[in-house]
């Protein structure tokens, strides 16, 4: 049982590690650098490009996260009404939000795709746009909340 625990806290945390620190990587260090491409065409081609491998990266370990999290807390007994177990309810709803939140950028890009591929670069613009401006942040302030609240679980 040991040895199976190990690696499902692994893969909590790489999961984590790989969903918060691309959201991380993509709205802070690429996203700026995309900015200095002055040919709408170009800069729309690749931010679509960007944040479709982004999101296709972090779908397995969103669906990882949530299914190594209900199988720590059943098996660490996070159950009934004490302070952890209310903590765990509270990670599932921010993971439930933030999946959420995920599934709405999916949906964006795919409208700003359907624009770009017609020519209407205004209206793709138009449905990129939040997508960095609020959602990502969103995003990535939630899931430092869930890390923290990990480590709470953990025993600090
Ligand atoms: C965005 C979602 C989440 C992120 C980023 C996240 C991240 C983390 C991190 C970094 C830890 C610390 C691991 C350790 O120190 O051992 C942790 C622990 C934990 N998480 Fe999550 N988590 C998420 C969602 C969830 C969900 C949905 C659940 C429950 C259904 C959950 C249940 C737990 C439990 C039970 C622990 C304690 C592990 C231990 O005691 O070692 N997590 N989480």
């Amino acid at each position: 049982m040991a040895s199976l625990l190990i690696y499902v806290v692994f893969f909590h945390i790489l999961g984590a590690v790989i969903w918060i620190g691309g959201m991380i990587a993509v709205r802070f260090a690429v996203h700026p650098a995309l900015q200095n491409i002055s040919d709408d065409e170009v800069r729309l081609a690749r931010t679509l490009e960007i944040t479709g491998r982004l999101f296709a990266l972090v779908l397995p370990f969103i669906i990882l996260l949530i299914a190594t999290g209900l199988y720590m807390a059943y098996i660490f007994g996070f159950r009934g009404h004490t302070d952890l177990s209310k903590i765990v309810h509270l990670k599932e709803a921010i993971w439930f939000i933030m999946a959420l939140n995920y599934s709405a950028m999916v949906w964006l890009r795919f409208k700003a795709q359907s624009y770009y591929l017609a020519g209407n670069f205004m209206m793709a613009k138009n449905y990129l746009a939040p997508i960095a401006k609020y959602m990502l942040p969103v995003n990535i302030f939630l899931g430092l909340a869930a890390i923290y609240f990990g480590l709470i679980l953990r025993g600090f």
